[in-house]
């Protein structure tokens, strides 16, 4: 966080933080991913709220933060195995992890998977990310809202499977399971798919589109809530229409049917690939996917669109991009967050769209991120 946001938010974690909240977690405190479970949860929402109202201050408003269940909301959860731990990292720092049993952001399934793991596990070398040995690096937990499907998947630093007897009986219980090659110094929690050791991806549902997620493919973190921004995304899309950073093709599909036409724009094969099938399988004629950077098709691509989704990664949009966009003269604009900061220096810079509505959504509760979406229309 920049210094000036982390006031603002230090500052309105006093004034919501009131008495007698008793945290739902041991680590609170310690570990780095949560922030707010002293505060309770009707106040962690007033406080986005103020927080999101004072950043756009000049520009739009939420009456309020659409809420989700306060707990075991995520879809995914990235482990870190080192220094004979497994867990997360601990607040303010890299350097160490915070031993965890469970964690209540987690959904109940992948909980339990965890609490299985640690004990199968025992015995096999970790990877100490400071010196650089040892051998493996995450557990990825992955568990699908809607189906109930759950995928684990283990990143290693090196190509090697050394887990399958200790993991002969867990596999069985879950639905997927790869294994995820990690061999640089950089410390990513995805990687190569060198081994299917079951079936390779899971399906969640949202509505009537299934989606297929694989290993390294993104997908939001808290279904309930994605899907209330998709039915809202859907109710305002209409004709010929873009979605640009479109990941496994999840707002391309749900909103094909309200469209004329939907062209998906993703930089990863793998979620391009994960996009196609996913068209495939859901049956839908009128959506085709293109492996490119969102920036480099925009320029390079005439066709006239009448409505543009956009849902960036947290860095936002950059001049070029706005650039881009503001030569293609479209109609509308719907435009999905997950950094209020970088969405609000966007909006200011798209000047010739005026802000037609703004809403805010709480993706990530116990935690400082919020989500917002904004629909744009031309001046
Ligand atoms: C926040 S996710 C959104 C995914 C999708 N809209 C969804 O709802 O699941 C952002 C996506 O943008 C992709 N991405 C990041 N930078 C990109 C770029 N320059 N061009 C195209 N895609 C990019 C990432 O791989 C990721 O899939």
């Amino acid at each position: 966080m920049k210094r000036k946001k982390r006031k603002l938010f230090y500052g309105l974690m006093d004034k919501y933080r009131g008495e007698g909240v008793v945290p739902e977690c041991a680590h609170f405190g310690e570990c780095g991913g949560c922030m707010f479970q002293d505060i309770s949860y009707e106040n962690q929402l007033l406080l986005k709220k103020e927080y999101v109202n004072g950043l756009f201050q000049d520009i739009a408003s939420v009456d309020e933060v659409f809420p989700s269940y306060p707990f075991n909301y995520r879809t995914r959860m990235d482990l870190v195995t080192a220094f004979g731990k497994k867990g997360f990292r601990r607040s303010g720092s890299y350097r160490h992890v915070v031993d965890v049993e469970s964690c209540p952001l987690m959904q109940t399934q992948s909980n339990e998977k965890f609490m299985e793991l640690r004990n199968l596990l025992e015995g096999v070398e970790d990877y100490d990310y400071l010196k650089h040995s040892g051998y493996l690096r995450y557990i990825i937990i992955r568990e699908a809202r809607f189906t109930g499907e759950v995928m684990v998947n283990f990143v290693t630093s090196v190509p090697e499977n050394r887990l399958s007897i200790k993991l002969y009986d867990f596999i069985e219980s879950v639905d997927s399971s790869s294994m995820l090659l990690s061999d640089g110094l950089a410390d990513l929690s995805y990687g190569a798919q060198f081994q299917t050791i079951k079936k390779g991806f899971i399906n969640e549902t949202f509505d009537s589109i299934v989606y297929k997620i694989t290993p390294n493919t993104f997908f939001q973190s808290n279904s309930e809530v994605a899907l209330k921004m998709y039915r809202r995304i859907l109710s305002e899309t209409g004709g010929n229409t873009l979605d640009l950073y479109c990941g496994i093709g999840s707002i391309s599909l749900y909103v094909a049917s309200a469209a004329s036409n939907v062209t998906g724009v993703e930089m990863v094969e793998e979620s391009v690939n994960a996009a196609i099938e996913n068209r495939d399988i859901n049956e839908i004629e009128n959506v085709n996917f293109v492996c490119a950077d969102a920036a480099s098709y925009v320029k390079e691509n005439s066709t006239s669109f009448d409505t543009l989704i956009i849902d960036p990664p947290r860095s936002g949009m950059d001049p070029k991009m706005i650039q881009h966009i503001k030569e293609m003269k479209l109609d509308k604009i719907i435009y999905m967050s997950c950094n209020p900061a970088t969405c609000r220096d966007n909006l200011r810079e798209l000047e010739d769209y005026r802000i037609e509505s703004f809403e805010a959504y709480d993706m990530f509760p116990q935690t400082p991120h919020v989500e917002t979406l904004a629909v744009l229309r031309k001046k």
